[in-house]
């Protein structure tokens, strides 16, 4: 059993004892929903053929999608704290040159053809996901963001948006700053720092979305 799940355990434990006063704030912020979002009009209104998790190789083309290349992962939790399975966890995003795979998401000519655009992944028992990405960049209106819904069997698709923390253009993001909660929006924005030993620049981001769902178990 891996520390994590330890950690949860006793954390229920106390929440159970009716220890919910003494338990730390970090804690409680575990259980406190992924503020929901948008979905936004650039959704791909055609979705590409190649849909796996690494956005950066589509299909058998040789070449690599241009940008600053992301491990992007974390888990998907229910609002105990419990790992979910079965979660379709999907991603898309603009290229490195602010363009959407979209009929309307911006100038088709420039549009980088080595990236994906888009991209899931389905959790196992662990609930993790994980892509290989590159670090979004803003386009007209918007700081950087990557778009994520996640669905659950027989449940209504969950749209969230995951931010870089430290990036300048936050402070006057409108659909970031309609999150009037200031932990609420804190909950969205994630650190993207260096993977450790990377040859090529690589960042890896950890975005963990917690449903608000309470298990019937
Ligand atoms: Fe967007």
């Amino acid at each position: 059993m891996s520390a994590t799940r330890i950690g949860r355990r006793r954390l229920l434990a106390g929440l159970a004892g009716g220890s919910l006063l003494l338990a730390s704030p970090a804690l409680l912020a575990e259980l406190l929903a992924t503020p929901a979002q948008t979905l936004g009009p650039f959704y791909p209104d055609r979705l590409p053929l190649d849909r796996d998790n690494d956005l950066l190789i589509v299909g058998d083309q040789p070449g690599a999608a241009s940008g600053s290349v992301v491990q992007l992962h974390g888990q998907i939790l229910d609002s105990r704290g419990q790992p979910l399975r079965g979660a379709l966890v999907e991603i898309w995003q603009v290229d490195a040159h602010g363009i959407y795979l979209h009929s309307r998401g911006g100038d088709r000519a420039r549009r980088d053809a080595n990236f994906q655009g888009y991209g899931r992944f389905e959790t196992a028992s662990d609930g993790r996901y994980r892509f290989r990405t590159i670090r979004p960049v803003p386009y007209p209106g918007r700081t950087p963001h990557i778009h994520f819904a996640v669905t659950l069997p027989g449940q209504p698709r969950f749209a969230t948006q995951c931010y870089i923390r430290g990036e300048p253009l936050n402070q006057r993001d409108g659909v970031l700053n309609a999150i009037r909660d200031p932990r609420a929006r804190e909950r969205l924005i994630v650190s993207f720092v260096p993977l450790a030993g990377s040859a090529v620049d690589e960042q890896v981001a950890r975005f963990d979305i917690v449903l608000g769902l309470t298990p019937a178990s």
